[in-house]
């Protein structure tokens, strides 16, 4: 999923619950704060899915520079998960479960133009863009994990796409379980997200 799609998904959910994709943000982080959220498309849609493990927004860092990462964990609090500001100022975001044998995937920023993700187990090597494995046993893509930035510069992880999965496919599935017609209306069937 680029930015621009991932932008498109997000505007669309917030058009339909009559918010602007700045109120999106505004509700991320007023949820971040313990609050209530009213009967928000976003609460009911991308903020609380059911049954796929799935959490409220977690606010990771506050800033991220360009070529630096952050670990966390997402969605559960066994979940290892990592924030990474490519050199091209965007985020990604990722599991560092190894989808080889379940290490921990590691940052290396100095390989490469852009670093990668590497795993010491069994010298795994994942694409930091993408994910996808471009060395070693791994046997497939590292799972995603859905970054948005607010308008204040902080980094947040708002969903998970399954490994292989794009980014989109991932809250659209999300939206599918918990509001199947919010799914409908923001596109997900249409375009053929999952
Ligand atoms: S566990 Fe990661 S390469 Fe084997």
């Amino acid at each position: 999923m680029t930015g621009t799609e991932q932008d498109e998904l997000i505007d669309r959910i917030s058009a339909d619950s009559l918010t602007t994709r700045r109120d999106y943000l505004r509700i991320v982080a007023t949820v971040s704060g313990g609050l209530v959220v009213g009967s928000t498309v976003v609460s009911a849609g991308v903020l609380h899915r059911h049954g796929d493990g799935t959490a409220p927004p977690l606010k990771v860092a506050e800033h991220l520079p360009k070529g630096q990462a952050v670990t966390f964990n997402y969605p559960g609090e066994h979940d290892r998960a990592m924030a990474i500001r490519l050199t091209d100022g965007s985020v990604v975001g990722y599991s560092t479960v190894c989808t080889h044998l379940a290490c921990g995937v590691l940052w290396r920023k100095e390989r490469g133009a852009e670093g990668e993700l590497y795993c010491p187990c069994h010298e795994g090597v994942f694409s930091a863009r993408t994910g996808e494995v471009t060395a070693g046993p791994p046997p497939r893509p590292l799972p995603r994990v859905v970054m948005v930035e607010d308008d204040q510069g902080a980094v947040w992880a708002i969903g998970t796409a399954r490994s292989g999965e794009s980014e989109r496919a991932g809250l659209c599935r999300g939206l599918e379980e918990s509001n199947p017609v919010l799914a409908e209306r923001a596109g997900c069937a249409a375009e053929g997200a999952s």
